[in-house]
């Protein structure tokens, strides 16, 4: 699998070890988004971490002869990042995509491609209307946009070369392991560190969490009995505009709910994602473990309190980027 030391690869990685019995080979470039140590304590008997890039022909090569099926996690995966520096986002996003895809081809290897609901755009706030697997695609960012493109290239390469693939969409993940520069652990490590909170603009955008230990079962159904050239979206029901995913942190965390800063809103702001998972419960039977959100919240600012060792080596450094752009 790519992508193994980033925060929803590692979760899965995590998965896979506590409840299969398969061997797992991550490659992973350790960017500033990936860290070893969030491998650290699985048998390293079950797991391997190679270090490289997901656009090295040769390593890709060599690693995808030696896998059974290649579930392909690693991307640049935020959407600040990609209207400072969008150029590092086509390249491995989409350009490591193709390379994964030619050696795949050569070997004739099973492949799922991870990929995002931002693909679509965004919803009208205030509607029943949700994503779902025949939504046109509508990306908005950088980001969006080069994982389109890469979705682009998984079912090109699969119609034209009958690779056995599948694809999932899925929205937001919260849960231990994530970078400190999204919303929720950027707010959860603000007010451990005493500082503020940081809500964008009103905050009336909606985001459909979804705790990514749910987001690694889905996966590992569909890699187990989705059917070849199939998308399926994931999702968990979870709809919230972010101005009470941050009040309620803030109660969580012993603070009054209105205890927060607004900071300048990301330019073409994104107003809602929402998914309609009835392809996947339906026809693959999955069920997602974490229905109350504000338990798996509690769960993930614990696990922030009790891993500071993990998240602290990135904080300065973030923040002093967001200190830049007025957020
Ligand atoms: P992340 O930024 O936490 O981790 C990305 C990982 O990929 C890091 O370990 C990084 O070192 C690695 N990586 C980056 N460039 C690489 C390269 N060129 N070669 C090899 N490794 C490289 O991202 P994440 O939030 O864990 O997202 C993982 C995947 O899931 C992405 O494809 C993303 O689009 C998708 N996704 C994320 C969410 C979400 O809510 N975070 C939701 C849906 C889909
Ligand atoms: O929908 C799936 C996507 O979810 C994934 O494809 C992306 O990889 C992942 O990063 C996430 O994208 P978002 O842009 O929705 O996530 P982010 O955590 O950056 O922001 C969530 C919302 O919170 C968004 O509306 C912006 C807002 N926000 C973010 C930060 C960092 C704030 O209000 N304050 C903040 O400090």
């Amino acid at each position: 699998m790519t992508g193994g030391a980033g925060f929803i690869g590692s979760n899965f990685v995590h998965y896979l070890v506590d409840q299969t019995d398969h061997q797992v080979l991550v490659l992973d470039k350790l960017t500033y988004a990936g860290h070893r140590e969030s491998l650290d304590g699985l048998d390293p008997e079950r797991v391997e971490l190679v270090v490289g890039d997901v656009c090295d022909k040769d390593l890709v090569l060599e690693l995808v002869d030696a896998s059974d099926a290649v579930v392909h996690y690693a991307a640049e995966s935020h959407n600040d990042n990609s209207l400072s520096d969008p150029m590092p986002f086509v390249h491995t996003n989409v350009v490591g995509t193709a390379v994964l895809l030619e050696a795949v081809r050569q070997f004739a290897k099973r492949f799922h491609h991870v990929s995002t609901d931002e693909v679509y755009g965004d919803l009208p706030l205030n509607t029943p209307e949700k994503f779902h697997e025949h939504t046109a695609y509508k990306p908005s960012s950088p980001y969006s946009a080069s994982k389109a493109a890469s979705d682009h290239l998984v079912r090109a390469w699969s119609r034209s070369f009958g690779l056995e693939v599948t694809l999932s969409n899925c929205s937001n993940n919260y849960g231990p392991y994530q970078h400190v520069e999204k919303f929720i652990p950027r707010q959860i490590t603000n007010l451990l560190d005493g500082g503020v909170a940081k809500l964008y603009g009103a905050g009336t955008n909606v985001r459909d969490w979804i705790h990514t230990e749910d987001h690694s079962s889905a996966v590992y159904r569909i890699l187990e009995s989705g059917r070849s050239g199939e998308t399926y979206l994931i999702g968990a029901d979870g709809e919230l505009n972010n101005r009470d995913v941050i009040s309620m942190i803030l109660e969580l965390m012993g603070k009054s709910p209105d205890e927060f800063e607004h900071v300048a809103d990301r330019p073409g702001h994104d107003l809602r994602y929402a998914i309609d998972a009835t392809k996947l419960r339906e026809e693959l039977g999955w069920e997602p473990k974490f229905t109350s959100f504000r338990e798996g919240l509690a769960d993930t600012i614990a696990w922030y309190r009790g891993n500071e060792q993990w998240w602290r080596p990135q904080k300065a450094a973030t923040e002093a980027r967001y200190a830049k752009a007025g957020q």
